[in-house]
């Protein structure tokens, strides 16, 4: 048995697997045909943070393979009033076929994952959101960008940890620009160096949107403020000065580049209404992709069992 912890548990095989199986079931759902292959499964989603798309692509996902999603909040779970997440692990997966947290440390997922009976997948924490980047990777490969050089502008926060991640197991070029004070954790990064050193990746981490931006195929960016982290919102706006992905920007990339957003945007903060809107088809292709990607994995995660 298999879990979705982190992308970095996983080689390239792997990973396009998941991703073939994404791009097969989306042309069938695009067709309305719906093939059950989690047929009666269900899928238990736990949530201690806020979320649109990931709990409606996980819960539509779900039952258009023929199962059905459980959608539990922290706030009504005892988890909410101090039951042991261990224990929490050993009830809920005692019922489910699959589960799905989101929540903030790493560390409590894989606890979880640790006393689970069946598959957990990592609908983000503080550390990372790989599900978030097998949706990237699908949209980046729709869009024509195979072999892409990806600029990541902004926060050295989960989404870039699981960009180098991406970008290291896949062997594309990821240039990373964060304020000073803002960069990736070092273990990820020096992590993410290691599995480069086999799959033939570049890795940069600078301080410099332009020089990350400059010639790049793909930019992209998240917001300053994660869950969390409203507390620091007035000096991150600050500290992250100078870091919008705006045109004069953008115009640095190569002319054909598309720009990514996981979502939910912060227009003016971390990008420009108008790079926004003028990227607006395949950020929204990108957010609905977030249903066909979770499949792939679901479908690859329950096709483990038992190996
Ligand atoms: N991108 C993403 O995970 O969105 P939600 O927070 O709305 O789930
Ligand atoms: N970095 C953001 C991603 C939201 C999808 C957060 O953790 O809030």
């Amino acid at each position: 048995m298999r879990h979705f912890l982190t992308l970095a548990d996983f080689n390239v095989d792997e990973l396009q697997e998941m991703i073939d199986l994404a791009i097969k079931i989306k042309e069938q759902t695009k067709k309305r045909n719906f093939v059950p292959y989690l047929e009666k499964q269900t899928l238990g989603m736990i949530f201690e943070k806020s979320s649109t798309r990931t709990r409606v692509s996980f819960e539509v996902g779900i039952y258009q393979l023929g199962g059905v999603g459980l959608f539990l909040s922290s706030n009504d779970l005892q988890i909410g009033r101090g039951e042991p997440i261990k224990d929490t692990a050993r009830v809920v997966s005692s019922m489910v076929d699959m589960v799905m947290i989101r929540t903030y440390e790493q560390e409590k997922l894989e606890e979880f994952a640790k006393y689970s009976k069946v598959p957990v997948i990592n609908g983000l924490t503080d550390s990372y959101h790989p599900v978030q980047l097998m949706t990237d990777y699908l949209t980046m490969v729709e869009c024509g960008k195979t072999n892409p050089v990806v600029a990541y502008v902004g926060d050295g926060n989960n989404m870039a940890h699981s960009w180098i991640y991406l970008a290291a197991i896949m062997g594309f070029e990821l240039r990373i620009a964060t304020p000073k004070g803002y960069e990736c954790d070092a273990t990820v990064a020096e992590r993410g160096l290691e599995l480069a050193s086999k799959s033939g990746a570049k890795i940069a981490i600078c301080n410099d949107p332009k020089e990350a931006v400059e010639g790049a195929d793909v930019v992209t960016t998240d917001t300053w403020v994660s869950m969390g982290q409203e507390d620091e919102k007035a000096q991150r706006i600050k500290d992250f000065e100078g870091f919008i992905v705006d045109k004069a920007l953008m115009n640095l990339a190569k002319e054909d580049a598309i720009f990514l957003h996981c979502l939910p945007a912060y227009r003016g903060y971390e990008v420009s209404e108008e790079v926004f809107e003028e990227h607006s088809d395949v950020i929204f292709t990108e957010a609905e992709n977030r249903l066909h990607a979770q499949k792939g994995v679901m479908v690859w995660l329950d096709s483990k069992r038992g190996e």
